[in-house]
């Protein structure tokens, strides 16, 4: 078909500040926050302009239930395009037999996951969620909790590596119906092997639930899920830098249930405008700046992980394989909640989190976002020193402020073009 609209004048994004000023400067406030603060959030990144485009597109006006080739509504045959696309990207960047790209967040793709092998009362054993389990994971403030009976494993309080003899024990005890491996805050990689051999001794689906790796699996510095799990539920938006999502992977056999379980059983139109976003998202990812970008991502993560060792934090399992490390800043003389009111005044801006010892509430930091904008080894070692000095001196806050702005001010997230 022939275009002969653009995405200039009445499509671009000022239209936004004539019309509505005040929701504009909103905007605008955040861009300036996210530029001049660090964001060591290990679940945030930040999307390339591409990626925002998409977002931002007329895509979002397209009501699209079903799958391409049989939606519920007229109109789709363009968006049909973009979803098959975005598929045939994720199942060539996973090396998996199918891709379900609709799910509108990590949450909504585990209820998927759930959804397709489960039945409610069913038991599944993951990863308790002090130990660094979801809210997915059989939190009883979540639908998982309450419609399925979860065990919980953890990791071992010393070296905080996951239990795998607790695992099996546990396995053979419950007989659970799924398995499932993925956490919130882990920091080193997930053995798939293990998992799907205890999985198979006591005949349970596994479920990996990859949310976080998966930009590091994308870009080849992170063992895959893809060849051990029965499905993979992900995100979108952590290091895989493409926009706020879930998606679904799995070998041929489940794809139907998968595809099921997406639409009608837990969601209702897919949200094309995203759904093009992780076409964008997956196209990035297919290449060489990428892989380098993942493997800079755990370089990063290590040096911050050893720089705040050398600083004293005790830092769990003792580093890191991938872009997220949790730390306990107690040796500092402080807990993790006044830690991160001391940091984030120093415009360091990260979660507190669950650690290996109980009622012990340390942090979680990660690299994928300060990669993005461009920094490097030095950089974060430069970041871990002013991690630590801001919090064993409330009144260095100002001078460390100081310094995040000038280093943000010099990689910019998003520099003018
Ligand atoms: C392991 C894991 N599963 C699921 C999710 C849920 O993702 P969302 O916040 O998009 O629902 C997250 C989010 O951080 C996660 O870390």
């Amino acid at each position: 078909m022939p275009v002969t609209h653009t995405l200039e004048g009445p499509l671009s994004v000022d239209v936004l500040g004539r019309q509505d000023p005040e929701l504009a400067e909103i905007l605008l406030g955040e861009l300036e926050r996210q530029s001049t603060t660090l964001q060591l959030i290990a679940a945030e990144n930040f999307t390339s302009p591409a990626v925002l485009a998409a977002l931002g597109s007329p895509l979002a006006n397209k009501y699209a239930e079903g799958y391409p080739g049989a939606r519920h509504h007229g109109g789709c045959e363009i968006v049909d395009v973009a979803e098959r696309m975005a598929v045939e990207r994720a199942k060539a960047l996973f090396g998996a037999d199918h891709a379900n790209v609709q799910s509108h967040s990590g949450s909504s793709a585990v209820l998927a996951a759930y959804a397709a092998l489960l039945r409610p009362g069913d038991t599944v054993l993951a990863m308790g969620l002090p130990h660094g389990g979801h809210l997915t994971h059989g939190s009883p403030a979540n639908f998982s909790g309450r419609w399925f009976d979860f065990v919980g494993y953890g990791v071992d309080p010393e070296s905080g590596l996951i239990d795998h003899e607790q695992v099996r024990s546990l396995a053979r005890t419950h007989r659970p119906k799924a398995i499932v491996c993925g956490s919130i805050s882990y920091p080193r990689h997930i053995d798939y092997a293990a998992f799907r051999e205890v999985a198979d001794e006591v005949g349970a689906y596994l479920i990996a639930d990859a949310a976080h790796p998966i930009g590091l699996v994308a870009g080849g510095a992170a063992p895959s899920p893809v060849p051990y799990a029965d499905v993979v539920c992900a995100t979108t938006h952590k290091v895989l830098r493409g926009p706020r999502g879930g998606m679904l992977l799995c070998a041929s056999e489940l794809a139907e249930r998968v595809d099921r379980a997406v639409f009608p059983f837990t969601q209702g139109g897919a949200q094309m405008h995203t759904i093009a976003a992780k076409a964008v998202a997956f196209g990035e990812a297919a290449t060489p700046a990428f892989t380098a970008y993942a493997h800079q991502v755990v370089a990063n993560a290590r040096v911050l992980a050893q720089g705040l060792a050398a600083e004293g934090l005790a830092v769990t399992t003792g580093g890191t394989d991938t872009h997220l490390l949790t730390v306990d800043p107690a040796p500092l003389g402080v807990d993790g909640r006044t830690a991160r009111g001391r940091l984030a005044a120093a415009g360091m801006v990260l979660d507190t989190c669950a650690l290996p010892h109980p009622d012990v509430r340390g942090l979680r930091l990660g690299t994928a976002a300060l990669t993005t904008q461009g920094m490097g080894e030095a950089e974060t070692a430069r970041i871990a020193v002013l991690f630590a000095t801001a919090l064993r001196d409330e009144s260095a806050g100002r001078g460390v402020r100081e310094e995040v702005r000038d280093l943000t001010g010099r990689f910019p997230p998003y520099p003018a073009q």
